[in-house]
C-alpha cells in the first residue's frame, strides 16, 4: 500500500515535469524561433542585392545582433553553436550542447526531418534549475555559398573568410544538414 503511493506519487511528478518541459518548449519556441527565418531572409536579401562577400556581416553581427536582442527582452541567453564552427571563439558547444548535436545527427541519419528536430530538458547548474532548449539550423540554398564545398567557394570570398576565420571548420556542407543550433538557457 504505502509502496504503490510512493509509486504513484513518482509517477506523478514524473508526468507533471514532462507536462512543465513541454509547456517551456512551447514558450521557448515562440520567443526564440522566430530569429531564424529573419536571418534566413537576411541572408537571402543581402546576397542578392549585395553580394556575398558583402553579406559576411549578416552571420557575423546582424545574427548574433538579433539573438542579443532578444535574450535582452527574455532575459534568457540564446546563441548558436556548432560542432564544425567558423568562429570557435563564439559557437563552441558545451558538453550538454555538443551531446544534443550529436544526438541530432544521428536522429537526422534515422530520418527525423532536420527542420524540427529540438531538444529540452531541465538540468541543474550551480544547485539551481535551468531550462535547456536547442534546436537544428538546417542549411538552406543561400547557406551553401559561405558552407557548401571549399572548392566551389568564390575566391574573393574564400581569401576575405581566411583572414577572418583562421581556424574556420564550417566549409563542405550539403543542402539539408544541420549546420548547427540556436541554443537557449533559460534559469526558472
Ligand atoms: C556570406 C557568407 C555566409 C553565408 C551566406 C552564410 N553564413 Fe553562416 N557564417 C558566416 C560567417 C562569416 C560566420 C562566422 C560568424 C562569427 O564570426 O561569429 C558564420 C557562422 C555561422 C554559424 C555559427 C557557428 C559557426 O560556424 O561559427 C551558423 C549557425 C551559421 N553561420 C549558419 C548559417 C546558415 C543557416 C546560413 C544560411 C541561411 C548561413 N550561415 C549562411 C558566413 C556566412
Amino acid at each position: 500500500m504505502l509502496r504503490s503511493a510512493f509509486l504513484s506519487a513518482v509517477l506523478l511528478s514524473g508526468a507533471a515535469q514532462a507536462q512543465d518541459i513541454e509547456a517551456l518548449k512551447l514558450d521557448t519556441r515562440k520567443n526564440a524561433l522566430p530569429v531564424l527565418p529573419k536571418v534566413v531572409a537576411m541572408m537571402q536579401d543581402t546576397v542578392a542585392t549585395r553580394g556575398v562577400v558583402e553579406a559576411i556581416p549578416v552571420c557575423k553581427e546582424q545574427a548574433p545582433q538579433l539573438l542579443k536582442e532578444q535574450s535582452e527582452k527574455t532575459g534568457w541567453k540564446m546563441s548558436r553553436v556548432s560542432l564544425r564552427t567558423r568562429n570557435p571563439e563564439r559557437g563552441t558547444p558545451d558538453v550538454w550542447e555538443a551531446r544534443q548535436l550529436a544526438d541530432f545527427n544521428i536522429r537526422a541519419a534515422a530520418g527525423e526531418k532536420v527542420e524540427t528536430l529540438e531538444s529540452g530538458e531541465i538540468v541543474t547548474e550551480n544547485g539551481k534549475p535551468v531550462f535547456r532548449y536547442i534546436r537544428a539550423i538546417p542549411v538552406g540554398d543561400v547557406c551553401l555559398k559561405c558552407h557548401g564545398a571549399a572548392d566551389k567557394i568564390e575566391a574573393g570570398l574564400k581569401s576575405e573568410l581566411a583572414r577572418n576565420y583562421p581556424h574556420d571548420r564550417a566549409f563542405g556542407y550539403d543542402k539539408g544538414q544541420i549546420r548547427g543550433a540556436l541554443t537557449v538557457r533559460r534559469p526558472l
